[in-house]
C-alpha cells in the first residue's frame, strides 16, 4: 500500500501537509526548541537511503519514509508479510528517502537482490553503487560506535575495493558519490570525501597502496564527530562560538579514537588531523602553513570543502558542483592549487 502526504510525526498528526507549507514553516522552527529536538530524533532514528537503488517495480520489505525538511512523511509501507511495489513516481518526490535504522539489514538484503538481478552490462554500475551504500552502512555503524575494530577493518577492505574500482574506470567516481541529497548526514559526507579524495590520488598517480591510506584517512576523516553532541552537530544555523569551539574538537576526537586501532597507518592519519587546516594558516587545529600540511591534509581538504558546498542543509541551498568549483577555486590561497587545478578537471563532467 503506498501513502502519499500523511504527515506521522506527533506534532502534526492527521494534518494533511504539502511541501511548500513546510518551507513557511523554516523560521519557526529554528526557534522552537521542541521542533528541532522532535526533528534531530528522526534524524538520529533513521538512515538515509539512495533514491537510485529503489527500481520501480521492484518488491521492497520496509517501510520507507521521506524526510522533507522538517518533516517525515511514509511513502511505503510495507513489511516482510506484506511487500509493496516500489512505484516510478515515488521516485520523483522531493525530499531525503530514510528508513527506520531498525530495517538496515532488510535494506542490506534488497542491496544484495539487486547484484542477483542484474544484467551484465549493468555489473559496473551495481558494484560502484553496492561499494557507495556498504560504505555508508559501515560509516553509519562506526560513528555510533568508533571502537569497532571489526568495522575499522571492514571499512579498509570497502576503501580497497573503492580503489579498485576507480583505477578501472576514472568514471565509477561519478556513481561512487552520493549527490542531490537534501540535508547532510556524516556517513554521506565521509564516503563522499573518500571517494573524491581516492579520485584525486588515483589523478596525480600515487601509488596504490598510498592511495589506500589516504582514502582510509578520508572516510574515517570526521570519525571525531562520533564524540560530538546532537544537538550541535544537527544544529540550524550558525553555531555559537562556544558550539563551534566544541565542534572544531571532532579532529582531535577523532585521533584520539583511531589511535585504539593498530590498522590505521600513520599516514592516514594526516587525512584526519590536517583536513580543516588552510595554506594560509587559518585553519585548525594546529594553524599550519603551506609546507607544514602534508599531501594528505591537502587532498582532504579540498575534497571536504567541495563535498560541504554541495551539500545541502535545511536552512541553505546546496551549491551546483559548477559553482562549488568555482567557490574552491577562488580560494587559492587556502587550498593548494595545482591539486585545486586537477581536481577540477576529475569533476568536469559532474553535472
Ligand atoms: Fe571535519
Ligand atoms: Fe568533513
Amino acid at each position: 500500500m503506498v501513502t502519499k502526504y500523511r504527515i506521522i510525526n506527533d506534532r502534526d498528526s492527521g494534518i494533511l501537509k504539502e511541501p511548500d507549507k513546510a518551507k513557511e514553516q523554516k523560521d519557526s522552527f529554528l526557534e522552537d526548541p521542541l521542533a528541532f529536538k522532535e526533528y534531530s530524533f528522526h534524524k538520529e532514528e533513521h538512515y538515509l537511503i539512495d533514491k537510485t537503488v529503489l527500481t520501480p517495480e521492484k518488491e521492497i520489505f520496509f517501510n520507507i519514509y521521506r524526510m522533507d525538511r522538517f518533516n517525515i512523511f511514509p511513502v511505503i509501507e510495507a513489511s516482510k508479510k506484506q511487500p509493496s511495489k516500489i512505484d516510478s513516481q515515488l521516485l520523483n518526490f522531493a525530499g531525503d528517502f530514510v528508513i527506520k535504522k531498525s530495517d538496515i539489514p532488510l535494506y542490506h538484503d534488497y542491496l544484495l537482490s539487486l547484484t542477483e538481478l542484474s544484467d551484465p552490462s549493468e555489473e559496473g554500475k551495481i558494484k560502484t553503487i553496492m561499494i557507495r551504500e556498504n560504505s555508508k552502512l559501515i560509516m553509519k555503524d562506526l560513528l555510533d560506535d568508533p571502537r569497532s575494530g571489526k568495522k575499522i577493518k571492514e571499512s579498509k577492505i570497502m576503501v580497497n575495493n573503492m580503489v579498485d574500482c576507480i583505477l578501472q574506470n576514472r568514471d565509477a567516481i561519478y556513481s561512487m558519490l552520493s549527490l542531490k541529497n537534501y540535508d547532510y548526514y556524516t556517513y554521506t559526507h565521509s564516503v563522499n570525501v573518500a571517494v573524491l579524495s581516492v579520485g584525486l590520488g588515483v589523478a596525480i598517480d600515487l601509488k596504490r597502496n598510498d592511495v589506500e591510506k589516504l582514502g582510509t584517512g578520508a572516510l574515517l576523516h570526521d570519525i571525531g564527530k562520533s564524540a560530538i553532541s546532537h544537538e550541535i552537530l544537527n544544529k540550524q544555523g550558525k553555531l555559537d562560538s562556544k558550539e563551534y569551539l566544541i565542534m572544531r574538537n571532532h579532529v582531535t576526537e577523532g585521533e584520539k579514537i583511531l589511535r585504539t586501532h593498530k590498522e590505521v597507518s600513520e599516514e592516514s592519519f594526516d587525512a584526519v588531523l590536517q583536513h580543516h587546516e588552510k595554506l594560509t594558516g587559518k585553519g585548525y587545529p594546529m594553524k599550519l602553513q603551506d609546507g607544514e600540511i602534508k599531501l594528505f591534509g591537502r587532498i582532504t581538504a579540498i575534497a571536504d570543502c567541495y563535498d560541504a558546498l554541495t551539500t545541502r542543509r535545511p536552512y541553505k541551498p546546496a551549491f551546483t558542483p559548477f559553482n562549488a568549483l568555482s567557490i574552491v577555486a577562488k580560494e587559492t590561497g587556502n587550498y593548494d592549487p595545482e591539486l585545486l587545478g586537477v581536481f577540477i578537471k576529475m569533476l568536469g563532467k559532474i553535472k
